[in-house]
Formats: structure tokens, C-alpha cells, sequence
């Protein structure tokens, strides 16, 4: 199995790399990701996993349970108990690190691996997930999949979402339904730890408690093109001086607060040297530890910033993009999960990144998320990393999960 692990690995590390940053661009619908999707379907075929895809590209590869006669005879789609889902995700932000998604997918194959070579028979379908445009990448709306998938966003919406290149998600997919989660009764993801917070406890994994809420807010800010030589400064409205305010202003109300925002999209419209922009469109990026903290800060920070563009003469318009509520993970499933191995438990801690098992929560389902170690504490970048030793404590730490879970 280790062995299997790693020729996986070493299989999807060329695919979407730049030789430039070592970093990863892997977006949905693009050549490199299409690559991964077939590759993930020819790992399926080869472990005899049926192969199941909805119209958006989602797709599981199901460990069926062996068949029975008078039950293959019933009309009912999938009969049995309520099938356990694992997996992740194959889509990457621009120039991402090679963990975030992959090694939850190939943790996944790998423990459906161990759990055969420990000759265990699962007493419940067995899937194993890859859900597309996880990280909104490309359309700007993150868990774009996993949404469609548990209804939580419709597919009218979905069709009208375009990416910078103004290209509409309806003129890419086709159709409009899914029904691969009809039969899931529970969903494990496993991922890497995107923090420090399994470095600083010296753990090699852990399991997740909660989801912080976070949301994509658009702001445009709107002002007057002019020459950058004879326009005086007192003369302008420079819509970019009144984001770079706004920029430091929800730096400091995140740091007042103990949150996070961070404006990471910049679009700048006409984008030339020597002139005062016409637009400023930027997007705001706040994760926060409830709800209502979330709602404050990024009121606070509308607030600074419509003041701002006050002073600068420019306009602004804000629009939250999507927001998701907190997910609080259930507790009896991450004590198990967290229990689940030999030497103690695992650490139980929240994360502040978003993830399609905290949609797939949000939809009713019980879901569990595992953290591998992460020795940089870094993601979203090149520098993400997890060693093999702690990826092959994680596949174990999975399998035993999905034996138990299956039983
Ligand atoms: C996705 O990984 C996110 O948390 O933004
Ligand atoms: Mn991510
Ligand atoms: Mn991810
Ligand atoms: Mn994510």
C-alpha cells in the first residue's frame, strides 16, 4: 500500500505544475484538471469501483456491496444501508500548493486499498469523491460542486456564473442534475492542514470541530479616468487610493478583532501606468469565529470604506458574493474519528478554511474531517507540504474510520 501511495503521488505531481513557481494551476474545466479527472476514473476502473459522474463532473467511485438476488431484483436505485463517502478535491487556487484536495482523493484510493488488503468486507457501500471547483477558482464561487450536488445552489444560478475571461459556467456544462449523494450517509474528508496548529501540538494528524463562517465580498469602487501628469492631486477621484485604504482598514478592524480579511483580487480598469484608474474591483475575503462577528466586521469595513470614498470623491458598491454560516462538525462523530488509533487521541480543532464537507454538513449530512500535518504551516502556495510518513499515518487513520463507519 505505501508503495500504492506513492506511485499515486508521483503520478499527479507533473500534471499542472509551473516550472516557474513549483506552484499548481489546476483549474476546473482546463486541460490540467481534466487530466486528473480521468486520471481519478482510471483508478476507479483499475480497484473495480463503478464508476458514477453528475452533470457538473462531480464523481464517486463505489465500492459496492456484493449483490443479492432478491435485493438486484428490487426497483430501488442503490437498496441497502446508507453508503460512506471519502474524499476531496482535484481543483487548485492559482499557483497552489500540491496538497490542498489531492491528498484527500489519494488517501482516499489508498484506504480503500488498506482496507482490502486487511481483507475487510464493509457492510455499507463505500464511495470515494472528487467534487469539481472546490476553490472557486475559476467561476468565484468556492464549493461550487459540493453546492450543486446537496441543492444548495441552483443550477440557473450556476449556468450564469462566468469566469475573467467572460466565459459563462452554462456554455461549459451541460444538463442540470445530480443525484450521487442520494444514497450518503456519511461523509469523511480528509485534507491537509492548512495552519500550525498540528505542528505546534507535535500531532501528525488530527480531526476538524468546526468551520469558521466566511464570506467573498465584491467591492467596486468607481472614480474618474485622468491624465497621471497634469491632473492635480487635489483634482482626482482615484477610486485605487480609496481601496488601498480600505485595504489597510480591514487589515486593522481584522487584527482589532482577532479575524481575518484579506483583499488577495485586485481588478484595475483601464490598468495603465500613466493613468488615474476609472475602477477598482476587489475582493474581500473575511472568515471570523461566529456569525455575527462576521456580520461586524465586514460591516465595520463597508462602513471605512464608503467613508473613504466619501473624502476620495468616488463611488462604491458592495456585493457579498456567497457567505457560508459556520459548520460545527458533529462531536460524537469527531470524538470517534479522534479515537480512532493507537497511542491516544487525536487532537479535535477548528479550521478557518472552507471545505465540501462543510457544505455536505450544512445539507444534514454527518461528515468528519481529518487534518494531516502540515511541517510549513503554509497553503494556498507552493510551500503547502506534508511529509510521506504523516500521509501514510492519514490513510490508516482514514481506513480505520471507514472500517468502523462501515461496519
Ligand atoms: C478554500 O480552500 C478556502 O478555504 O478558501
Ligand atoms: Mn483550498
Ligand atoms: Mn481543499
Ligand atoms: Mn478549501
Amino acid at each position: 500500500m505505501p508503495d500504492d501511495f506513492e506511485r499515486m503521488w508521483s503520478d499527479l505531481a507533473p500534471v499542472g505544475r509551473s516550472a516557474a513557481s513549483g506552484g499548481y494551476f489546476r483549474q476546473p474545466f482546463a486541460t490540467a484538471e481534466r487530466e486528473l479527472a480521468a486520471w481519478f476514473e482510471e483508478q476507479c476502473r483499475a480497484r473495480d469501483l463503478r464508476v458514477e459522474r453528475d452533470d457538473f463532473g462531480n464523481v464517486v467511485g463505489w465500492w459496492d456491496l456484493p449483490v443479492v438476488e432478491e435485493v438486484a431484483q428490487q426497483p430501488s436505485r442503490n437498496p441497502g444501508p446508507a453508503a460512506v463517502l471519502t474524499g476531496s478535491h482535484l481543483d487548485s487556487v492559482l499557483d497552489g500548493g500540491a496538497y490542498d484536495g489531492p491528498l484527500g482523493v489519494v488517501s482516499a484510493l489508498a484506504a480503500v486499498d488498506l482496507m482490502r488488503s486487511r481483507g475487510v468486507t464493509p457492510g455499507r457501500p463505500v464511495g470515494v469523491s472528487v467534487f469539481v471547483e472546490e476553490e472557486g477558482s475559476r467561476f468565484g464561487l468556492a464549493c461550487l460542486g459540493s453546492r450543486l450536488a446537496t441543492g444548495a445552489v441552483s443550477w440557473e444560478t450556476a449556468r450564469a456564473l462566468r469566469d475573467r475571461d467572460g466565459v459563462a459556467l452554462g456554455d461549459v456544462v451541460a444538463g442540470g442534475s445530480s443525484s450521487l449523494l442520494a444514497d450518503v450517509g456519511t461523509f469523511v474528508e480528509l485534507h491537509v492542514e492548512q495552519g500550525r496548529d498540528l505542528v505546534d501540538r507535535g500531532a501528525a494528524v488530527g480531526v476538524a470541530s468546526e468551520i469558521w463562517p466566511h464570506g467573498r465580498y465584491r467591492f467596486d469602487f468607481t472614480g474618474a479616468a485622468n491624465h497621471a501628469g497634469t491632473t492635480r492631486m487635489e483634482d482626482r477621484q482615484d477610486p485605487m487610493l480609496t481601496y488601498a485604504m480600505t485595504a489597510l482598514a480591514a487589515n486593522k478592524q481584522a487584527r482589532l478583532a482577532g479575524q481575518r480579511a484579506t483583499f488577495g483580487r485586485v481588478a484595475v480598469e483601464p490598468n495603465g501606468t500613466n493613468a488615474v484608474p476609472s475602477r477598482v474591483t476587489a475582493w474581500l475575503d473575511a472568515r471570523c469565529s461566529s456569525d455575527d462577528a462576521l456580520a461586524t466586521l465586514v460591516e465595520a469595513i463597508t462602513q471605512q470604506a464608503s467613508d473613504r470614498a466619501g473624502r476620495d470623491g468616488t463611488a462604491l458598491a458592495v456585493t457579498a458574493e456567497s457567505v457560508s454560516s459556520s459548520v460545527v462538525f458533529s462531536p460524537d462523530l469527531a470524538a470517534a474519528v479522534a479515537a480512532d488509533h493507537e497511542g491516544g487521541d487525536w487532537p479535535i480543532i477548528p479550521t478557518q478554511a472552507g471545505h465540501d464537507a462543510g457544505i455536505l454538513s450544512a445539507a444534514g449530512i454527518p461528515t468528519a474531517m481529518l487534518f494531516v500535518r502540515n511541517p510549513t504551516g503554509v497553503s494556498h502556495s507552493p510551500e503547502e507540504h506534508a511529509s510521506i510518513a504523516d500521509c501514510l499515518v492519514g490513510v490508516s487513520a482514514l481506513a480505520d474510520t471507514l472500517e468502523r463507519l462501515t461496519r
